[in-house]
């Protein structure tokens, strides 16, 4: 089983702290290892070659370096010059590990999720294995609470012999608009997509041919001319440019017949927004959580994160506090998703 692991993405919402320099994966948000090496550490450790790594080629040097910290050297680490989405990301991986062996199974992890619980988290990899062995695309599937739209719904067929295993995947709808996810939810037997996958590297890239050809073609042919230098495999932008912008959920999940979900109860977040942080903090009484120094009086339910500075707080609940060197960021914690507008507007204006 092959690690790949996704690391592209510029995690907008989690400004000022996540910048397109220094974005969130690479940052030690939770504790003192990134989000991108915790993704490595708590791989299993039967049956797992060296990880492949994609990412963007602004920044090599900072998955070089912490890749070197915790000791990890991979088959390679793939380059794009500008991000493409998942969809042409993993295929990129998959060209080069089928190149070697079509029959590799690829194990695709986002490298910006948090999973408090490693045991339950291997043993649905383990109940995956078999499957994806067979030709599956497998989804890891976890219990919806909320009616979110940024999420993957997954609807499988039932396992009362077996709830934990294996199942054939009925219907994949990526990011409903909140009215269906409110119906989806109230409907019940949907899973979130936990946005891992495992599949054999020669099963994703004859679904993703059948049912996004432009992808599978451009990946193809932008392979055929990596460069390689200092262990780094470049993809060529006069390529890569023309291929189209997709996720692999809309690209091949929602399309496929072959794919299979398995369920996963380890404590899974997608760390996307400040409001997740704040989710999965550990709280004071008050249900604040506080990374930093803060003098909270009269106030509940906030998020400060001021490392470097003394916050005081007077009275104020459900807020959201970001300090940072050159910027503050201030909002109300059920609004923190509106965060990604602030930064497209900063980057209009310049
Ligand atoms: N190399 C590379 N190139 N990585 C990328 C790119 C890219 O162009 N775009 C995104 N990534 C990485 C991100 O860094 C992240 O680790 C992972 O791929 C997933 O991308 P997101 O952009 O975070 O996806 P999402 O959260 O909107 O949706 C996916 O995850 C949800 C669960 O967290 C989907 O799979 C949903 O169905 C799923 O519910
Ligand atoms: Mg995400």
């Amino acid at each position: 089983m092959i690690p790949v692991i996704l690391s592209g993405g510029s995690g907008s919402r989690l400004w000022p702290l996540s910048r397109q320099a220094y974005p969130k994966q690479f940052l030690p948000l939770l504790n003192e290892d990134s989000m991108f090496q915790q993704t490595l550490a708590r791989l299993p450790q039967d049956d797992v070659e060296a990880p492949v790594v994609v990412a963007n080629d602004e920044h090599r040097f900072l998955v070089k370096e912490q890749l070197d910290a915790i000791g990890q050297k991979p088959q390679s680490i793939l380059l794009e010059p500008f991000g493409r989405n998942t969809a042409p990301a993993v295929a990129l991986a998959a060209i080069q590990i089928a190149r070697k062996d079509p029959a590799s199974i690829m194990l695709v992890l986002p490298a910006d999720h948090a999973i408090s619980q490693t045991k339950p988290f291997h043993e649905a990899i383990a109940k995956g294995l078999k499957v994806a062995k067979d030709g599956a695309l497998v989804l890891f599937g976890t219990t919806p609470d909320r009616p979110e739209t940024g999420y993957g719904y997954i609807s499988a067929a039932g396992r009362e012999d077996d709830p934990g295993g294996p199942r054939p995947v009925r219907k994949f709808i990526e990011k409903p608009d909140e009215a269906t996810a409110r119906r989806l939810l109230d409907e019940g037997g949907y899973f979130w997509n936990s946005g891992m996958f495992m599949f054999r590297a020669d099963a994703y890239l004859r679904e993703l041919k059948r049912h996004s050809r432009d992808i599978y073609d451009t990946a193809l042919l932008a392979s055929r001319s990596l460069s390689e230098d200092l262990g780094f495999s470049r993809i060529p932008p006069e390529i890569f440019e023309h291929c189209p912008d997709d996720s692999i959920d809309y690209a091949v999940m929602e399309k496929t017949t072959r794919a299979t979900l398995v369920p996963l109860d380890a404590g899974w977040s997608d760390v996307g927004a400040w409001s997740s942080i704040w989710d999965i903090s550990e709280k004071d009484e008050q249900q604040n959580a506080v990374y930093g120094d803060a003098c909270l009086a009269d106030s509940s339910g906030c998020l400060i994160h001021a490392p470097e500075k003394l916050v005081a707080m007077v009275g104020v609940d459900d807020l959201v506090v970001v300090d940072t060197k050159d910027a503050l960021m201030i909002a109300p914690r059920d609004r923190v998703q509106e965060v990604k507008g602030v930064v497209q507007k900063l980057k209009a204006e310049g």
